[in-house]
This record gives C-alpha cells, sequence and structure tokens, in this order.
C-alpha cells in the first residue's frame, strides 16, 4: 500500500484536505492526524472491519482496547450510557483536551473498540486538525498512538511513517504535537474517579474539580484496575525505545552523579550512551563521549515533556546502545514524565 502523505496547517487547515481525510475514514480507510497529544491512527470507530485494521497496521493485540475521539458532546450520549453527571462535568473543564473518560459503553460500539470490555473510552481533542476532521467525517474517531505496538509514541509525522509507511492509507501532517504525552486517563464510573495513566490533564488540574480523586499506583507489581478488570495497555514496559534505558530516580544530584559514573563506565568499554533530555546536565558529561538527545530547557515540564518521545527516537537513530535518563519529580507533567520513563526502562537505578 502507497501511504499519501498530505501537509495540514496546524490552526487553519485547508477544508480540502480535510474533506479528502473525511472521506478517507468514512471509505473505511486509516488515517493517522496530529493531535495535542501525540498523533492518532484513525479509523471510523463505528466500522468493526475499519478498527480491526488499525490493530493489524500496528500489530496491537485486540485485547487493548482504543479510544473513541469526538467532537460534540452529543456524540457522547450516542456512544456511551448511563453517564454519571462526574463526566459531564470533567467533559465541562477539560474538553476539548487531553482528557479519556472511561464510561459505559453503548451497544453502538462495536465490541472490537473496547476489547470486549463493556467500558469505552472516549476523548475530545483540541487540535484543530484533529476536531476538524472528526466532524467532516461526521463519525467518532478510533485512534489508538501512531506507532507500532509497544513502541513510543509518535509526535511528529515523520515518526509515523518511520512505523507505519505503506501500512496506513494517509498521513496528515500538521507539524509538532505540542504537549508529547498521551491524554489522562479516568474511569468516570468509579466514585471517587480514579486516574488510569496519568497525562496531559494534570492530577493538580483534576483536584481543583475533584478534590479525593484516586491516582492509580503505577508499577509493574500493581497493574491499575479500571472499572472492572485490568485496564489493558498498562503492559510493564510499553512506550519504548529500541536502547536499553535506564531510569535514575530520587534527588537530583544523586541522580546526575549515578548517570555520570555509568556514563564514564560504559562509554570506556565501548558502548553508545545517549543522555536524554535534560539540557542542564549536558556540563556534567563535557569530557565523555555521549550523545545527546535534543535540547531542553531546564526546569520547564513542559518542553521536557513535549520532547521526551522525539528525544528517545532521536538517540535510537543516533545508535546509542543505553540511554540514561533521570526523573522530574510527580509535581503536574512531572508524574506523566515519570509514568513513561518508568515503563520505558529496561531497569530503575534508586539513587536515593
Ligand atoms: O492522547 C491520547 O490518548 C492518544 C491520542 C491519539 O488521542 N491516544 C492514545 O491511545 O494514547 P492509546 O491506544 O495508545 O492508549 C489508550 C489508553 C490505553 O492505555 C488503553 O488501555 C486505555 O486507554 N483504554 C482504552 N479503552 C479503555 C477501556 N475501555 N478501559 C480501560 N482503559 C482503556
Ligand atoms: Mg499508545
Amino acid at each position: 500500500m502507497k501511504t499519501e502523505v498530505l501537509q495540514i496547517h496546524a490552526t487553519h487547515p485547508d477544508p480540502g484536505v480535510i474533506r479528502h481525510a473525511a472521506r478517507c475514514i468514512q471509505e473505511g480507510k486509516l488515517v493517522a492526524f496530529p493531535t495535542e497529544t501525540v498523533y492518532g491512527l484513525g479509523a471510523n470507530g463505528l466500522d468493526a472491519a475499519a478498527v480491526a485494521r488499525i490493530f493489524a497496521a500496528k500489530q496491537r493485540p485486540f485485547s487493548d482496547p482504543v479510544i473513541l475521539h469526538i467532537s460534540t458532546l452529543k456524540q457522547l450520549s450516542d456512544l456511551a450510557v448511563e453517564i454519571p453527571d462526574i463526566a459531564y462535568r470533567l467533559a465541562g473543564s477539560f474538553w476539548p483536551g487531553p482528557l479519556t473518560l472511561i464510561l459505559k459503553r453503548s451497544p453502538r460500539v462495536p465490541p472490537v473498540v473496547t476489547a470486549g470490555l463493556d467500558y469505552v473510552a472516549i476523548r475530545m481533542p483540541q487540535h484543530p486538525v484533529a476536531l476538524a476532521l472528526i466532524e467532516a467525517a461526521n463519525l467518532p474517531i478510533a485512534a489508538p498512538s501512531a506507532n507500532l505496538f509497544g513502541q513510543t509514541s509518535p509526535t511528529l509525522a515523520a515518526h509515523v511513517l518511520s512505523d507505519l509507511e505503506g501500512k496506513i492509507d494517509l498521513v496528515l501532517d500538521g507539524g509538532q504535537s505540542w504537549i508529547g504525552v498521551e491524554s489522562t486517563v479516568v474511569d468516570a464510573l468509579s466514585a471517587p474517579p480514579v486516574v488510569l495513566r496519568p497525562g496531559g490533564v494534570t492530577v493538580e488540574q483534576l483536584r481543583q474539580l475533584i478534590p479525593d480523586v484516586v491516582v492509580a499506583r503505577r508499577t509493574p507489581a500493581e497493574t491499575p484496575q479500571a472499572h472492572q478488570g485490568a485496564s489493558p495497555g498498562q503492559l510493564e514496559k510499553h512506550y519504548a525505545p529500541h536502547a536499553r534505558l535506564i531510569l535514575f530516580t530520587g534527588p537530583l544530584e544523586n541522580a546526575q552523579k549515578a548517570m555520570v559514573e555509568m556514563a564514564v563506565a560504559e562509554t570506556a568499554v565501548g558502548k553508545q550512551v545517549g543522555v536524554l533530555v535534560a539540557e542542564q546536565d549536558k556540563p556534567l558529561f563535557d569530557d565523555i563521549p555521549v550523545m545527546f538527545s535534543k535540547r531542553f530547557v531546564v526546569n520547564r515540564l513542559e518542553e521536557i515533556a513535549a520532547e521526551l518521545y522525539a528525544g528517545m527516537r532521536s538517540l535510537d537513530e543516533q545508535g546509542a546502545d543505553i540511554i540514561l535518563a533521570h526523573e522530574y519529580g510527580s509535581h503536574d507533567l512531572g508524574l506523566a514524565i515519570y509514568d513513561r520513563l518508568y515503563r520505558a526502562a529496561s531497569e530503575i537505578r534508586d539513587c536515593s
């Protein structure tokens, strides 16, 4: 299959390009498109065969359900039933935006979307291209992140192509996804609601609306539970680069010291060592032949999140054997960053 690539303006999408992409969705084809979090791989969310094609292209197991993307609240009541009031309040505060709600599935939603569960994940994205596409298709669009299963999510069209070229019909290239980590997944059926995956909407923001919101612990031993049964897609290793990623946790200075020690030891035995994301770490490695990911601004969690996956991909492309990274705390976007680093990691070094 030849994958068509069309450029599209992120804030003023060309209506002709949107119409073409919407027609592809209506015909059951696969269209990758930018959202504010990461690129999605979209198909008609009401067409089981089209959704099945997403799983085939990504090599994703059918046990991992996908999110339905909508552009109006009217669609919400078509796709979910017995919607609790708290869900409307969350939607009112955070949609359009990086929040996904787990709700009770309407019979209209094909089982392949929800991996056979009675629960469906729904989100209204904020990206003008995504909203325009959903509206023009006049359909909910099922879309996981547009990467091969288990790999890092794409924040650029080039990342989508490197994983999926020849396997999907169309890529809308709208530039960089500005948040860079996926949406926050909230189980809106539990009382109080439970954060199943930290993401672009922070726990601090959620707490302003729901003071007692629960955050599911994210360790391999304690897989967070969806409303019923484990939330799929919460595999131990996920969102991972090809190189071995080593995550250093604990106080920054300790973590930096341990990273330098490992860089010295590993480069001495001929390993290609990459350092992920922190501009502030660069001077520490002055005399060590390591490679760096893209530029980062110190103490700006937004920038770190936006460059996290691109950084992993760039170090992979530079040929890193191992990637060293430290955490950024658990406040605000730090929690989502920690979550993704944790699951990308082959090894955790506790430096406290
Ligand atoms: O920001 C995002 O959420 C991006 C963009 C494209 O919207 N999408 C994304 O989709 O990250 P995906 O498929 O890579 O991740 C969806 C997450 C998975 O962790 C999945 O297990 C969870 O949502 N999920 C989906 N349906 C669910 C359900 N019915 N119950 C529990 N968890 C569900
Ligand atoms: Mg994904």
